[in-house]
């Protein structure tokens, strides 16, 4: 039974709607590929699912470029669709996370579209962050910000008479225009769309950029240091009065029964910073970067988690833990390079440097191993229980991230970690659906990390995954403490949580263990524990 606050020790499970299944064979993933799988999932061992957007979309941006945050676009299925996916997941015990985009809406919105057709200085235009440009015919745009995605942040738009206006802002791509969140009216649209889908009895949110809604008064230029230490402080990222907004989110959602989840996805730092969106009256999680950033290096991972446990715990919060998402390259791969790509660039046939497929497996198998025996919730991405490495030869012509696009073929982008799942080793999809399409081709060698051919292997990631999901839940591992053990070299990591001892040796030496059942391992324990291997033993009572 999950238990009060049933967050705090979760395992969430990130679908990615486009590759997960395709119900109707059109080669993009459905809410009704979602509903037929979901037993997996619940046989996996995981707590709640959080769907990455299925809204209505011109999908730009796969999607985080929503055009109606109350409709379901009609390639991923229908609003019915939806709530028999929320029945069927209740049925099974899995909670459902979907999420919320609210820094930017699509440029197909109609909210943009009133915009553009108002008048400058228009209520309408005030909706997003409109403003001159600066030269003596305004060609120059408003400020130095760059998009995330490569090239300015802003763009212009022409007058209804043709004539060339004012420019919009955005972060991200183009056709994702910042919304304006010092204006009440903005505020009282997200009210009602939190609503609409707490009222479907959703589980919670997870929501797109939380550190980006506000923005510096004045937008003024930026100038990142020369030599930065850690993530700089910038005028579009983490200002203080978006806090505000969370307050009142979660008032409302404390006004619903159950308990209600909110999971900030905020690239802030310091750790200590970070724990600004976890205080009590805001949300309840953040997803953990500097943890997913962190090289396997016992000093580095020790530091990073004892960080983490020291800064969420000030606030009263359990930490989060995770390696994968739909953003970066997937850890399967990441670890078995000694590069360290920046973030969103992916892998790509020119890249120097590539994978070691089979070390960076083995070094994941044994970093997901130590993060599920942390206390506190972890969340996975879809595919790593397969051990997924990154699809680095996606041929050029197929890629969609529009960082590809705007950054002219410099950054791969995040395709590569987006390729839908291989179900059964055979059939041309393998069994993502019954026909011929895939909205990104997967690789040939795909057929032999098929989910059917690793059920019921023992030596397989997927139960590698059930048995250390299941062993977590039986002790209680999520809730646990972590104590450090002592007189270990300092390539490994040691601690005590709960009944459970877990070692990871990211040493070049076999180490001894001590004695004890091994409830899990994530490789072959020859000669004690052999290096990139992580175990856990039945702490002795
Ligand atoms: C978040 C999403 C990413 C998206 C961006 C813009 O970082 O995770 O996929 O491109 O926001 O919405």
């Amino acid at each position: 039974m999950v238990s009060r606050e049933w967050w705090r020790s979760s395992v969430i499970y990130q679908v990615y709607p486009r590759s997960f299944a395709d119900a109707d064979g059109d080669g993009l993933g459905d809410l009704a590929g979602i509903r037929s799988r979901l037993r997996d999932l619940a046989k996996l061992g995981v707590d709640a699912v959080w769907l990455s957007p299925f809204y209505t979309s011109p999908q730009h941006d796969a999607g985080y470029d929503v055009a109606d945050y109350c409709a379901v676009d009609p390639r991923f299925g229908t609003l019915t669709d939806f709530d028999e996916l929320v029945s069927e997941a209740h049925r099974l015990e899995l909670k459902v996370i979907v999420d919320l985009v609210p820094n930017h809406t699509s440029s197909d919105h109609k909210w943009f579209q009133e915009a553009l057709a108002s008048p400058e200085g228009s209520p309408e235009r005030d909706r997003y962050l409109f403003r001159p440009g600066k030269g003596k015919h305004g060609n120059q745009p408003p400020n130095n910000w760059e998009s995330v995605f490569g090239g300015s942040a802003w763009e212009r738009v022409a007058r209804p008479d043709g004539t060339l206006g004012e420019w919009y802002l955005h972060l991200f791509d183009k056709s994702q225009p910042d919304l304006n969140w010092r204006n009440d009216w903005v505020r009282t649209q997200f009210i009602e769309i939190l609503k609409f889908w707490l009222d479907r009895k959703i589980d919670g949110f997870r929501v797109d950029v939380a550190h980006g809604l506000i923005k510096k008064a004045g937008l003024p230029d930026y100038f990142p240091p020369k030599k930065p230490r850690g993530m700089p402080a910038t005028p579009f990222w983490g200002q203080p009065e978006v806090h505000e907004i969370y307050r009142t989110w979660r008032k409302l959602i404390d006004e619903y029964p159950g308990e209600k989840l909110f999971v900030a996805e905020a690239w802030v730092s310091p750790m200590k910073k970070l724990a600004n969106w976890v205080r009590p009256d805001e949300m309840q999680q953040a997803f953990n970067f500097a943890y997913l950033g962190t090289p396997l290096k016992a000093g580095r991972l020790k530091s990073v988690i004892n960080n983490s446990i020291a800064a969420f715990g000030q606030v009263g919060s359990p930490s989060t833990w995770v390696l994968s998402n739909h953003d970066v390259v997937r850890h399967a791969s990441r670890f078995g390079m000694d590069v360290d790509y920046p973030q969103g660039d992916g892998i790509g046939p020119k890249s120097p440097v590539k994978p070691d497929r089979e070390l960076g497996l083995k070094r994941a198998r044994a970093a997901t191993l130590l993060m599920l025996g942390l206390p506190g919730g972890s969340y996975l991405y879809q595919g790593e229980e397969l051990g997924l490495p990154e699809d680095i030869d996606l041929p050029d012509a197929a890629r969609q991230d529009p960082t590809w696009a705007r950054t002219k073929h410099k950054r791969y982008g995040r395709d590569g970690c987006r390729v839908p799942l291989p179900w059964t080793p055979d059939g041309e999809t393998f069994g993502f659906n019954n026909s011929t399409e895939s909205w990104l081709p997967q690789p040939s060698f795909w057929a032999d990390y098929a989910r059917s051919i690793q059920e019921g292997d023992p030596t397989s990631t997927l139960e590698l995954y059930r048995l250390a999901l299941s062993t977590r839940k039986a002790k209680s591992l999520g809730e646990g403490q972590l104590r450090w053990l002592e007189g270990y070299p300092r390539t490994v990591l040691a601690f005590q949580n709960g009944a459970v001892i877990v070692i990871a040796n990211f040493g070049k030496k076999n180490i001894s263990l001590p004695r004890g059942e091994v409830l899990v391992a994530s490789g072959q324990l020859t000669d004690g524990l052999p290096p990139n291997t992580t175990v856990w033993i039945r702490a002795p009572k």
